[in-house]
């Protein structure tokens, strides 16, 4: 029997693309055909609606609120613990919007992933979508990446791109840009999993 894959996601917000791994994991039966599963959603904020969202899709959920840590390096080693707990094979962020200090970078290296709304390596960071418009990008879209101590700069595993349309506001490029990511981050994290032996 191979050893189980454990998938543990961490969010802020919605968590759309959470779900969207969590329901390609239960839809595509990823547990019978190579014994991956998502052991925990965990959120650094007590209001994130994903909280909620992963509970109703039957998923174990942590919330560990940052604003209890006195420093940056406290929370991340009681978030390392927490993760750990869950013996992961891979840790993916999905609008897990805190920066990571690089002792957690460290810890998870080679298993620790990222989904980003822009074409890296163009727009890290925050606001891609108008700054996007703002530069006159004719396309626009999303990458999926592994994480290193530069914030947004890991190697790239996948990345689809959107048309900018002449109307768009950030809001509605988002949205378009949303759409890719629910398709490409399941096939991402699968492609990643059954690429370890
Ligand atoms: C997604 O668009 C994701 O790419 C972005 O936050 C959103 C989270 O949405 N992530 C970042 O900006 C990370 N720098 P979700 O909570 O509905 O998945």
């Amino acid at each position: 029997m191979p050893r189980p894959k454990n998938i543990v996601i961490l969010i802020s917000g919605s968590g759309s693309n959470m779900a969207a791994i969590v329901q390609a994991v239960q839809q595509q039966g990823w547990q019978q055909q190579f014994g991956a599963a998502v052991a925990a959603v965990i959120s650094n904020r007590p209001g994130a609606p994903g909280l909620r969202l992963a509970q109703a899709l039957g998923v174990a959920t942590h919330l560990l609120d940052h604003h209890a840590f006195e420093t940056r390096e406290a929370f991340d080693a009681a978030l390392m613990q927490l993760i750990d707990s869950h013996q992961p094979a891979l840790v993916v962020l999905a609008g897990f919007m805190r920066i990571l200090t690089p002792a957690f970078v460290a810890h998870y290296a080679g298993r620790l992933i990222n989904i980003h709304p822009s074409l890296l390596p163009a727009f890290t960071g925050l606001n891609t979508h108008q700054r996007a418009i703002d530069a006159g990008c004719t396309q626009a879209g999303c990458t999926v990446h592994q994480v290193t101590a530069e914030l947004d700069h890991g190697p790239i595993l996948a990345q689809a791109a959107v048309p900018v349309l002449p109307e768009d506001t950030a809001d509605t490029l988002a949205a378009r840009v949303l759409v890719e990511e629910h398709r490409l981050y399941p096939q991402a994290v699968r492609g990643w999993l059954q690429s370890q032996v």
